[in-house]
């Protein structure tokens, strides 16, 4: 299966690592081989090799691919449309800077390899919180697979959860907490007293945080998830805008303190129906299964009509786990094709 990825910050770096440390795991135990043909990030170019690239360089030289030595095209500016389009490649990778008011470019990134007969993983919430319905339907007229499952709780399988692991059932509605950075934000400040700044420093250090970490903390990634969940589970498209989005911003040490003095804690949580989206941070009793998940957890309950509520708890951000989610991805495109 030969990859192409577009972006290479904390997430592609982490995918390229996985696809190094497993790649013995991943023949034996799933028979399959990945090799990454191409990398791509605005400020790097492109780098393609037909045969694969060698991960271990590749790493070593992410913020200077001229630096990479071996067989391999190097274009600094190239036109990456029609490389989507004319190079050879099975899977669109797209693990780029998301954009939650437009999806762009990436959306038509992903358009251009769905036209081209190429399967897509995004881990790029934009382009699914937008346009799922649209690139849903070409991935089907193309017979190819568009899979976004590290889009939400990162690692964690909430979407496989929901639409293969109880597929049977109908979800009635939701509610979680799908942002890593300010869960882990709300813990550092409650737990350790560490001030919003400094939790927040921390937050983009372990490679939590958005690239602009204003769409974590006022809620536009949660927001963002929760569009993705409504289309993918509810069938009903709605962007962000249109929710009742707020954040954690104006929360000071002295709230969440006085909340644990009442046994409660504050968290920013998603309610969804497939009438409506909200997310806001709400002081929930210690008692509330979500409520005692902390750091860079994330947590959905999916209220069923066959099971009652199913609850997922997991890693919800940084590199490794999204990494994982795109693994997932590939793996199950292998099985299937
Ligand atoms: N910034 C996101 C978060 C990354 O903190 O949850 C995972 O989508």
């Amino acid at each position: 299966m030969r990859l192409f990825l577009i972006g290479f910050g904390t997430v592609g770096q982490s995918l390229a690592e996985l696809l190094l440390q497993r790649a013995e795991d991943l023949r034996t135990r799933h028979n399959f081989v990945p090799a990454l043909v191409g990398v791509y990030t605005r400020s790097q170019g492109l780098l393609y090799a037909p045969e694969g690239l060698d991960l271990a360089q590749l790493r070593a030289c992410a913020a200077n691919y001229a630096l990479y030595d071996g067989p391999r095209l190097h274009d600094s500016q190239p036109n990456i449309d029609r490389a989507l389009r004319d190079y050879a490649y099975d899977v669109l990778i797209e693990a780029s800077t998301t954009d939650l008011r437009t999806g762009q470019p990436a959306a038509d990134r992903i358009e251009r390899a769905l036209t081209s007969g190429k399967h897509v993983v995004t881990v790029n919430k934009g382009p699914i919180a937008l346009y799922y319905p649209r690139l849903r339907d070409l991935a089907r007229e193309k017979g190819v697979h568009l899979r976004y499952e590290g889009t939400v709780m990162a690692g964690t399988p909430s979407i496989a959860l929901a639409l293969e692991g109880l597929a049977a059932a109908h979800i009635r509605g939701l509610r979680g907490i799908l942002n890593g950075t300010t869960n882990y934000m709300l813990t550092q400040m409650e737990q350790e007293s560490l001030s919003y700044d400094q939790a927040l420093a921390q937050a983009q250090a372990l490679g939590y945080a958005e690239a602009d970490p204003t769409a974590d903390v006022d809620g536009w990634d949660a927001a963002g998830k929760a569009s993705i969940l409504s289309a993918a589970l509810f069938g009903a498209p709605r962007a962000p805008q249109t929710m009742s989005v707020s954040g954690i911003g104006h929360l000071t040490l002295d709230d969440l303190a006085q909340a644990r003095a009442q046994d409660k804690r504050y968290k920013l949580v998603v309610r969804l129906t497939p009438e409506a989206g909200q997310v806001r941070a709400e002081a929930l009793p210690l008692s509330d299964p979500l409520a005692s998940v902390m750091g860079a957890l994330n947590a959905i309950t999916l209220e069923t009509d066959l099971l009652g509520e199913v609850t997922l708890i997991g890693s919800g951000a940084g590199g490794l786990s999204t990494a994982t989610a795109i693994l997932n991805d590939l793996l199950a495109i292998h099985r299937a094709t």
